[in-house]
């Protein structure tokens, strides 16, 4: 694991000059009352009794917090509550049923807008089509869908019947479906024809299909027919049409399940530091008030919003974000299908003005991208309906942050950079929007409840203004409550590097650096650890270097992140050959191919760079460190040790060809 402090390159700007949130704004905010950090530190746990109040429970809870199994944390024990009634029904029941709950964007400018209603009504019919499958409470279905409603509305139906759902990402292979589905023995997957990209029909179904295919167990198959005529299909035997299959249900109603507030409510397979996903199971009970919560407080959503979340519900950002947290409080959520930039670079800005959006939520990465188009597209349109702006998934400088407030916010929004992972379930680090001054470049301090510390290699908090690894010192409601079928990992991965198992001290460790200032504001730096943050995407080095093994040619290869401006990373791969090759095109091509189909097109290299060998320790362990420097161009350090230092200046040269 890297030293922070010696990791210059990460070590972002300074951050820019503060800005306090508009009164226009503090005065309507759901947290207005800066009383709010002491209350829950007070109170601790109880506190989060606050953000349980924002959900209805079957049975009340008996305990907000059980410590006794730790780190496996129980939230809400004894608790028991449904979170498809709680996104659904409550809203019908009190007088809400005709209020949009979801308005879908589709590719082609086609718009569906499902009110709680409609919403309930199909997430009934297709929870009776489920169980009509075989489908029964804890089992896994699989959800491989893109972003249409049909995939919200699959979500919720698993929910309704207590069956936890895995959604695999709609852009990964066949091969990393066949993966997630293996590990969490589902035999149950809802897939689609296909989908548009960009212009393009694209399918999806044959992707599913050799998933399948690989498997041990039977799966039966639920396909979304998404394209019609456009891409036409055959239904083999276990599939079935969805559209079809819910007439069989026209009307029908199920009772929600009530679950168990620790029981789980859904599995996220995300990257990891070995080659193999994780699985991130979470809690019902917990997941759902964190989201809640966090969406009240710090995307501040009000029932009557447009809310926009411009995610993919097969990422946590869209699960927490696009699907629970906004339809838990009963707002209209956007779900949007297409790319910021097609037919035109001000797709995104004609949506927020049709659709008069309150709050928009999106990534660094995206707000560089418009930084660059230029400001005539966000200013071709009337934004002003627009309240709050927020930014997850990145690190965000301070020039992006500026632009986005200015061009985007009209210089009137307030901005929450939100810093949270998948295994923290919801927003742990972010301003909250109606009581803190924003500083660019710094998400901000801990949200009320939650322990974020900056510690050094020995656990101890460091300096305001120092650099160190990024902890959360006490449990929250949303955390990850174990690993799919990953007990002992779960703990090893999370929580061994800086907790005190003897004394019973526990320390989430997030694999992120970080650094402190004296007002406790976060800047987070990036991962320490083998995991790259691509854009928002979360590859594991060691997934993207199998990949590349396996092509035909290969002998080693060693995948490293190179961070281009000031904090956009790009996949460098270094390989080495079996025999020196003449062809290195079409060695890049079969390596591309690999990777395309081990995992998906997201994680294809922006280089790739020959070698006759990888640099080695004595002890034969590359230097991958080393490569990254390389790859970033930064002075190297002291290369004696290694068993093979000649070959550092030729990949030098090499990389910079
Ligand atoms: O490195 C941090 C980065 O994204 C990682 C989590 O990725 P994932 O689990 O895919 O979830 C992404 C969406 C929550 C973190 O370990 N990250 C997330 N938000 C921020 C961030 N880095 C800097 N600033 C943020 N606001």
């Amino acid at each position: 694991m890297v030293d922070p402090n010696g990791w210059d390159r990460n070590v972002a700007a300074p951050t820019g000059p503060p800005h306090s949130p508009p009164d226009a704004f503090v005065s309507q905010a759901n947290v207005s009352d800066a009383d709010v950090y002491a209350d829950f530190e007070d109170t601790w746990p109880e506190c989060w009794e606050r953000a349980a109040d924002l959900l209805e429970w079957d049975e009340h809870y008996d305990n907000v917090l059980e410590t006794e199994d730790a780190p496996f944390y129980r939230w809400f024990s004894g608790g028991r509550l449904n979170a498809s009634y709680n996104c659904l029904d409550r809203h019908v029941e009190s007088g809400r049923k005709n209020h949009a709950a979801i308005r879908w964007e589709g590719k082609h400018g086609e718009t569906r807008t499902y009110t709680y209603r409609d919403l309930y009504v199909e997430v009934n019919e297709c929870a009776a089509a489920l169980r009509s499958l075989g489908v029964e409470e804890d089992d896994v279905v699989t959800i491989y869908l893109p972003m249409i409603p049909e995939l919200p509305i699959a979500m919720l139906a698993c929910a309704r019947i207590g069956a936890p759902h895995s959604v695999v990402f709609a852009g990964l292979s066949a091969d990393a479906l066949s993966t997630r589905m293996d590990a969490a023995s589902s035999e149950y997957l809802l897939t689609c024809d296909g989908y548009y990209r960009r212009g393009d029909a694209f399918n999806q179904k044959s992707k599913a299909d050799n998933a399948v295919i690989g498997l041990a167990q039977d799966v039966e198959t639920v396909v979304v027919d998404r394209l019609g005529e456009d891409l036409p299909h055959v239904l083999g035997e276990n599939e079935r049409d969805y559209h079809d299959l819910l007439e069989e249900f026209y009307g029908e109603t199920v009772d929600p399940v009530s679950r168990d507030a620790d029981d789980m409510l859904f599995v996220m397979y995300t990257s990891g530091t070995t080659g193999e996903p994780k699985g991130v199971v979470h809690a019902t009970g917990g997941y759902l008030t964190n989201v809640a919560w966090t969406s009240h407080a710090v995307l501040d959503i009000k029932p009557e919003d447009t809310y926009w979340c411009a995610a993919d519900i097969g990422w946590i950002t869209g699960h927490s974000y696009i699907v629970y947290g906004p339809l838990a409080l009963g707002t209209t959520t956007v779900l949007y299908e297409g790319s910021p930039d097609y037919p035109d670079r001000d797709r995104l800005w004609e949506i927020v003005d049709r659709n008069a959006v309150d709050v928009f939520y999106t990534a660094p990465t995206a707000i560089r991208a418009f930084m660059k188009w230029g400001e005539e597209y966000p200013n071709r349109h009337d934004l002003s309906s627009l309240r709050l702006l927020g930014s997850v998934g990145e690190p965000i400088s301070p020039r992006p942050w500026e632009w986005y407030h200015e061009h985007v916010g009209g210089g009137s929004c307030p901005i929450v950079d939100t810093w949270w992972q998948t295994e923290t379930g919801g927003i742990a680090v972010s301003t909250l929007p109606g009581v803190d001054e924003m500083k660019p470049g710094a998400a901000g301090p801990s949200l009320p409840g939650i322990d974020a510390r900056v510690v050094d290699a020995g656990g101890d908090p460091v300096e305001p203004g120092q650099a160190g690894y990024l902890t959360l010192a006490q449990p929250w409601p949303g955390m990850v409550k174990t690993l799919y079928e990953g007990h002992e990992q779960f703990v090893d991965e999370y929580w061994r590097r800086f907790s005190d198992p003897e004394a019973d001290e526990w320390v989430y460790f997030s694999g992120d650096a970080a650094r402190v200032d004296e007002d406790g504001y976060l800047t987070v730096l990036g991962r320490v650890d083998d995991v790259i943050n691509l854009s928002g995407h979360r590859l594991s080095t060691m997934e993207i270097e199998g990949a590349i093994a396996d092509t035909e040619g290969v002998a080693e290869a060693a995948v490293v992140g190179r961070t281009t401006d000031s904090t956009r990373t790009e996949i460098y791969a270094y390989v080495s050959t079996e025999r020196r090759v003449d062809d290195e095109a079409a060695v890049r091509a079969r390596i591309e191919s690999s990777i395309e189909s081990a995992i998906g097109q997201i994680a294809l290299p922006e280089e790739v760079v020959f070698t006759p060998e990888l640099p080695k320790t004595r002890s034969g362990k590359i230097l991958r460190r080393l490569l990254e420097d390389v790859a970033n161009g930064e002075e190297l350090g002291d290369t004696s040790a290694l068993r093979n230092p000649e070959i550092v200046g030729e990949i030098q040269s090499a990389s910079r060809e």
